[in-house]
């Protein structure tokens, strides 16, 4: 993993402008989420342009030229048409005319199952270098009338690049060193879009069970994590960072307790970006790799969980 970029909109939405059009309040957000603010897109501003921005930061930081990406793999949940996929526009956008190009859908879990697509692709030698993207226009899909959900989420999108390159296959190998994904579609209805091309012929509004969401993060989440640990044969504490979804400020500490590893070890945007879905962890990343918390070698577990439900797990030498 050579380089990792962010995109976020400019303008930024407090939680007292909401409280303003909801029943809500800033102390009752931030005490039940953590979250304080959240990037919100322009009007016309649309996921492939944060997606562009992210792709375009994480190809300058890893110093490679957009010709070389042979594989674009965009998670979202929102994309700019039913179809094609967002990702073909990003690949025109970047200039890039050869190669593959497709969106996945798992909703918040989307940049972990993105990740092990890529990373799947580079290890049977179909790609060598992959822009994996995750980028969210949530504001499109949320009715603002319902103080339940619209709190929640904000916009942008996060990049990083994958290179092929030899390892030794031990822990100590940089890049993906495992990844781990699973699905519950028994849940589909305790986070749901109430529309879409095949049923109403509408985008339609996100609908959310948020105990029911709450309660099995914070039992799927730890399990997940735990799966990346024993499959590696280490313990939380070879961790550096712990990288989560960010979703809710009582989840990130809920799973860093039940791994043992202390709060501080987590990197948290949720208080300044919101739930991104897709582009939470990248933009993370991105967050703590610019700011230099993160530093090359240093090993990072990344996890998530969304809507299906869907959850998923990799570990990752920075
Ligand atoms: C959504 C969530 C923050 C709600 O917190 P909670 O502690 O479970 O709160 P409840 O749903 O029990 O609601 C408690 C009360 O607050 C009210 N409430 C809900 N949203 C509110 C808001 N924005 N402002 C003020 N009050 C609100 C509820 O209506 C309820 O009122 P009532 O007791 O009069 O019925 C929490 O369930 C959660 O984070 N769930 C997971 C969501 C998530 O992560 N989704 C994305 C996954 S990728």
């Amino acid at each position: 993993m050579i380089g990792c970029g962010a995109g976020l909109p400019d303008r930024v939405v407090g939680n007292q402008e909401l409280a303003s059009r909801v029943d809500s309040s800033d102390e009752w957000i931030v005490q039940r989420t953590g979250i304080h603010s959240r990037y919100i897109a322009g009007e016309g501003q649309t996921t492939s342009d944060l997606a562009v921005l992210a792709a375009n930061a994480a190809l300058a930081y890893a110093n490679m030229p957009a010709e070389r990406v042979d594989l674009i793999v965009l998670a979202t949940t929102t994309p700019d048409h039913t179809f094609p996929a967002t990702a073909v526009k990003v690949q025109a956008r970047l200039g890039i005319t050869k190669g593959i190009a497709f969106d996945i859908q798992a909703v918040c879990s989307g940049f972990i199952y993105a990740l092990a697509v890529a990373d799947n692709f580079i290890r049977l030698g179909q790609a060598r270098v992959a822009l994996v993207i995750g980028a969210d226009t949530f504001s499109r899909i949320l009715d603002w009338e319902d103080r339940t959900t619209c709190v929640l989420f904000g916009d942008g999108a996060g990049a990083v690049v994958l290179e092929a390159g030899e390892g030794q296959g031990s822990v100590a190998d940089r890049g993906v060193l495992s990844s781990h994904l699973h699905a519950d579609g028994r849940h589909y209805q305790a986070l749901w879009v109430d529309g879409g091309p095949s049923t109403t012929k509408t985008v339609g509004h996100v609908r959310m069970n948020g105990q029911e969401v709450f309660r099995h993060a914070v039992t799927r989440l730890s399990e997940v994590a735990t799966e990346a640990l024993v499959a590696n044969g280490i313990d939380a504490t070879q961790l550096d960072w712990l990288v989560p979804h960010q979703a809710n400020l009582r989840i990130i500490e809920s799973t860093a307790k039940k791994l043992r590893l202390p709060v501080g070890r987590a990197v948290v945007t949720v208080d300044h970006h919101g739930n991104t879905s897709a582009a939470s962890i990248p933009l993370a990343l991105t967050e703590a790799v610019t700011d230099g918390r993160i530093q090359p070698g240093h090993l990072l577990l990344m996890e998530a969980m969304g809507g299906g439900f869907t959850w998923g797990s990799a570990l990752v030498r920075w």
